[in-house]
């Protein structure tokens, strides 16, 4: 009888990578929007552990929101569509909006996400990523902070999922299944 093949993980970027880089992105969002009161809008379910991190080393007045997005489904290719499963519920107009992304792949959310904040006007948006995927990711847009730039690989942790799985470990690790 065929067996079943199992997932397996090889760390990829560890806590302590992660924890540092984290804290040099806030520094550098400390220092961007002193005397800003920014909306950081963290996108679901993926950036959740992400943004609870850069929060807690944000100095600067802030509120936060949060959007629910699908464009993967259970698989490790996306659909090609994207779904808001939950809305907004602050207003945009005339505030400073950070959008905080888990990992930006092909591209398709951030442009959903640039689309719908700009409808409503804000003074200003930019886009943090903890992960950029530079080989597919075909933006005409630039994404303002990242956090690491990675190949074309399927990695989960740190709030990054595989059919809703592994969001809960602490490092970053490579999913060969
Ligand atoms: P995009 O719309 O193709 O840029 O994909 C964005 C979303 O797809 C992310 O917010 C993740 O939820 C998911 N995603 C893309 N690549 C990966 C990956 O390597 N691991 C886990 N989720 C991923
Ligand atoms: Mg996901």
């Amino acid at each position: 009888m065929p067996q079943k093949k199992q997932n397996q993980l090889t760390e990829f970027i560890s806590k302590e990578k992660i924890a540092k880089r984290v804290s040099q992105i806030a520094k550098q969002i400390n220092k961007d929007y002193k005397g800003k009161k920014p909306i950081f809008i963290g996108i679901l379910n993926g950036s959740f552990v992400f943004l609870s991190d850069i929060i807690r080393e944000v100095n600067v007045d802030c509120e936060i929101d949060f959007l629910k997005l699908s464009s993967y489904g259970d698989e490790k290719i996306t659909s090609g569509k994207v779904k808001m499963l939950k809305e907004l519920n602050c207003e945009i107009k005339g505030r400073d909006i950070i959008v905080v992304e888990d990992i930006v792949d092909s591209g398709l959310s951030a442009i959903f996400i640039k689309k719908l904040i700009e409808k409503h006007k804000p003074a200003s948006m930019k886009f943090i990523t903890l992960l950029f995927k530079k080989n597919i990711s075909n933006l005409k847009f630039k994404i303002d902070y990242i956090g690491f730039e990675i190949e074309n690989k399927f990695v989960v942790g740190y709030g990054l999922d595989y059919a809703q799985k592994y969001r809960n470990l602490k490092a970053i690790y490579v999913l060969n299944c």
